[in-house]
């Protein structure tokens, strides 16, 4: 396997008696997509801050395209890109004006700045758009102008922090196509999210949850990992569904999903029986074939057996 591109070991913030990062260790392929997921507060944005030189550790090493990212900073730093969650974008400038401010950031001029500006954009599709003033644009455009602005120096390793959040379905798809653009062109992809059907498109992540490390690797990993099958359970009397199938032995969890309750079973027990004792109880529904847990069941079982061991 090569080097990985991005290596943390240890990682840690604390704020005053509060440690937001605990001993965090991961590592980043060159031209993956590494999906970082965890609940609001987990310390995603902070482990990208510290990545990224804005916020200093509190212990812990990284090693990026092979430097070490705390002590050789200046030699690493200008090979990274950072989209905070927080857009950085000047609303009171146009498309074109912030990607020139961005670019002379980054070291560019000239013909070289206005040709990375152009490409950006079009590679973006906000091309267009490059006259309007930041404000006049809908949340989906301003995110793709910030993607551009962050890759206007071709970085190696992008950290994307939230970049979808309040992005409609078909430009949330537009914004991982231009994603797997830029990882095609070489790039490598830290991104954060709370949309478990973009993580499932991630090469591997990482939760996060009260700063800890608590499950990595590929999405189909983490969920054969659980050593679950689900089924999902449809019936116009799901929370009762719900109650008696949490009474019931041989049912590792039952959690709602809209007006359904999905069921968890050990992976190699045949639901049949586990089902016929729950009509015999008198409940009619209909259930779906058993299948692999979503990322979604991992996330809610995470968070629960921590909150259970609180
Ligand atoms: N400068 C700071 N001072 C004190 N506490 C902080 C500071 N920055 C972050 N925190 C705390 O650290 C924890 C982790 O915050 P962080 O922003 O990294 O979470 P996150 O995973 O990015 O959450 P979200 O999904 O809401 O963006 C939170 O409890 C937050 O309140
Ligand atoms: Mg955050």
């Amino acid at each position: 396997m090569a080097e990985p591109i991005l290596s943390v070991q240890g990682l840690t913030r604390r704020f005053g008696a509060f440690t937001a990062v605990s001993e965090l260790s991961f590592e980043i392929e060159p031209g993956e997509i590494f999906g970082f997921l965890g609940p609001n507060g987990a310390g995603k944005s902070s482990t990208i801050r510290m990545l990224c030189g804005v916020l200093a550790p509190s212990a812990g090493q990284a090693r990026a395209l092979g430097r070490d990212l705390f002590t050789e900073a200046d030699q690493v730093r200008a090979r990274m890109g950072y989209m905070s969650q927080k857009s950085s974008l000047l609303t009171d400038l146009t498309v074109a004006e912030n990607l020139r401010f961005f670019g002379g950031l980054y070291g560019l001029e000239g013909s070289r700045l206005s040709g990375e500006v152009e490409f950006r954009l079009r590679e973006m599709q906000v091309w267009e758009e490059r006259d309007l003033m930041v404000s006049a644009l809908s949340t989906g455009e301003r995110q793709r102008v910030a993607l551009a602005s962050a890759t206007l120096h071709r970085p190696e390793i992008l950290f994307l922090d939230e970049p979808t959040s309040g992005v409609d379905p078909l430009r949330r798809r537009m914004f991982w196509e231009a994603m797997d653009e830029l990882v095609a062109t070489g790039m490598s992809i830290l991104v954060t999210t709370h949309n478990l059907a973009e993580a499932d498109q991630c090469d591997r992540l990482a939760f996060i949850l009260a700063g800890k490390l608590m499950a990595y690797g590929r999405p189909g990993a983490l969920k054969e990992a659980l050593g679950r099958q689900v089924v999902e359970l449809r019936s116009d009397q799901f929370r009762e569904l719900q109650s008696e199938a949490r009474r019931l032995s041989g049912i590792l969890a039952a959690e709602l999903q809209g007006r359904a309750v999905r069921i968890s079973l050990p992976a190699e027990v045949d639901p049949a029986p586990v089902l016929a004792r729950l009509r015999n109880a008198g409940f009619a529904f209909e259930a779906l074939p058993s299948e692999l847990p979503s990322l979604e069941d991992l996330f809610v079982d995470l968070v629960q057996r921590s909150r259970a061991a609180a």
